[in-house]
């Protein structure tokens, strides 16, 4: 067989690889990064505005067509190079390092906003018990929580986000210092069953409550004209590339720590049907909950205010809690949900940027994690700890999806399929060492099919967002943060790429070897 699975040859790096510890803990983590605040927080909202029971067909086909394939393309990248993107790209070809770093600078700029965000939810599981909203959640949220000031940058800090936000990041380093076996694996081992274990409860209580069937009903009641709209198809590509943590790096940097033989495809099935699943789960939990609140107020759910994003979690939901018998505990398991979905994912997000420094200069995970993990949050705690903490969010948040990960995702099919041919190579690595094997399916998908409906999803925001604007926000502060967080990742990846390797990244057989010199029948079945 090919060269041992650690040491120079396997990492290109004076460091041996880490590893996880097997492939459940592999599956646990991956279930941990993609299930995460985009499957509570964004799902159900996106799927009510663009036709309901409707939206689960262009869902569906966006987790078929680039979802499920663009997984694959991932794990066949980090496990195949045997680095995060930044190492897997240069080895690819030296040029095309930049696209990695690329992918590191979404990864750091989502992980700004992640953490206010499980900083907000970890305050709000403390208010659930008492309630701590008062009579007008909407009000509490936006002026006595957050303080939100004018669009702009202040240094305005808001104690109540200060606290829990530090809190955030200390434990997030400290998990991440002590490497991929011991810190990640072990957190996701003791948050995926808690994390099931509170949203199994949420979602059942959630179905008995006054009203759930016609929440349900609101969500699922199809509206079949939305489906010849290009925004519907849009947003549901958006949705399954934040939500499975894919073409930005983490499905990468995760598959990167499985052993050389290790199957790849099946537990790809596994994590992107346990993600969707979830998140439909989500789905049917909130929209039980919010026929509640329907029934209360006696209006339709769809008049209801505030069914998407931050408003449905955090001003909505509230609202609920203090009406329903119990609310307390739903409201402190509802929280603890967000928190715990939100860290796991959060660990995967920074994992990329801590293992991108660490292959690049040979640092050890302590030092990167504690070295960038205090870059990251005195930067995070200076934008999202203050007063226009949620415009920055809600800007950033926008760009980080509409262009960076998309255009991350239209670039990287576009160049390993098109530019550097390298299908073939990919799909006979996965078939090799995975049980699921590819057929030629997995090529019209990653080389036809995404490129071209995610180029016209990449245009025709950019073209929005230049011709409209956004959340009415002014033109100067869409320009610094929105722009100005693409404009980072470009300048980012372009410093990063020219920077120096501490030792040789090209140090790497990839195995198996392609073409198989002794394996002609397997070759040409994976060209089939
Ligand atoms: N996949 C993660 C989420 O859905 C990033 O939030």
């Amino acid at each position: 067989m090919a060269r041992a699975s650690t040491g120079p040859a396997d990492g290109g790096t004076t460091r041996t690889r880490e590893q996880w510890s097997g492939q459940t803990a592999f599956i646990l983590a991956a279930v941990g990064s993609a299930i995460g605040l985009g499957n509570i927080w964004r799902f159900p909202g996106v799927a009510f505005d663009n036709g309901g029971g409707a939206f689960m067909i262009p869902y569906l086909v966006a987790l078929l067509t680039a979802g499920i394939p663009i997984l694959f393309l991932d794990y066949a990248l980090g496990h195949r190079y045997r680095g995060s993107s930044p190492l897997t790209f240069r080895r690819i070809a030296r040029w095309a390092e930049g696209l990695g770093w690329f992918q590191v600078g979404i990864c750091f700029v989502i992980a700004l906003y992640y953490t206010a965000v499980i900083a907000w939810a970890a305050s709000y599981f403390v208010f659930s018990f008492d309630l701590g909203w008062g009579d007008d959640p909407t009000a509490f949220f936006t002026t006595d929580y957050l303080q939100v000031g004018d669009p702009g940058f202040s240094l305005d800090f808001v104690p109540g986000v200060l606290i829990p936000l530090v809190l955030v990041w200390v434990v997030t380093i400290a998990i991440l210092a002590a490497g991929v076996a011991k810190g990640i694996e072990r957190a996701n081992v003791v948050f995926i069953p808690l994390l099931v274990a509170t949203f199994t409860v949420l979602v059942v209580r959630a179905l008995f409550l006054d009203g759930a069937a016609d929440g349900l009903n609101a969500l699922f009641t199809p509206d079949w004209g939305a489906l010849g709209d290009p925004g519907v198809w849009i947003a549901a590509y958006g949705q399954i590339f934040f939500s499975l943590s894919i073409a930005f790096g983490i499905m990468i940097t995760y598959a990167s720590f499985r052993p050389r033989r290790a199957n790849l495809t099946s537990p790809g099935l596994v994590v992107a049907f346990s993600n969707s699943s979830f998140e439909i789960l989500a789905g049917i939990g909130v929209f039980a909950t919010l026929g509640f609140l329907a029934a209360q107020e006696g209006v339709a759910v769809g008049d209801l205010e505030g069914l998407t994003g931050v408003g449905l979690s955090f001003m909505t939901f509230p609202a609920v809690i203090s009406e329903m018998p119990g609310g307390q505990l739903f409201g402190a398991l509802f929280f603890g949900t967000l928190v715990l979905a939100g860290l796991t994912s959060l660990l995967s997000i920074l994992q990329v940027v801590s293992s991108g420094f660490q292959e690049k200069f040979g640092w050890s995970p302590r030092a990167a994690a504690t070295g960038i993990g205090s870059v990251s949050a005195v930067v995070s705690i200076v934008l999202l700890g203050t007063t226009t903490g949620l415009i920055f969010l809600d800007t950033a948040d926008n760009w980080a999806n509409n262009i960076g990960i998309v255009g991350s995702a239209v670039a990287m099919t576009i160049l390993l399929v098109w530019v550097l041919r390298k299908g073939p190579e990919l799909r006979y690595h996965l078939n090799a060492v995975s049980t699921f094997r590819l057929g030629s399916w997995w090529y019209v998908c990653v080389g036809v099919l995404a490129p071209v409906v995610l180029g016209y999803m990449l245009i025709d925001r950019i073209v929005d967002l230049v011709q409209n604007g956004y959340g009415g926000y002014p033109t100067w502060y869409l320009l610094t943060v929105g722009w100005g967080a693409i404009a980072f990742m470009v300048v980012f990846a372009a410093v990063m790429s020219a920077t120096r390797w501490r030792s040789d990244p090209d140090a790497l057989e990839p195995w198996p070897p392609y073409p198989p010199a002794s394996d002609t029948r397997a070759v040409k079945e994976a060209q089939r």
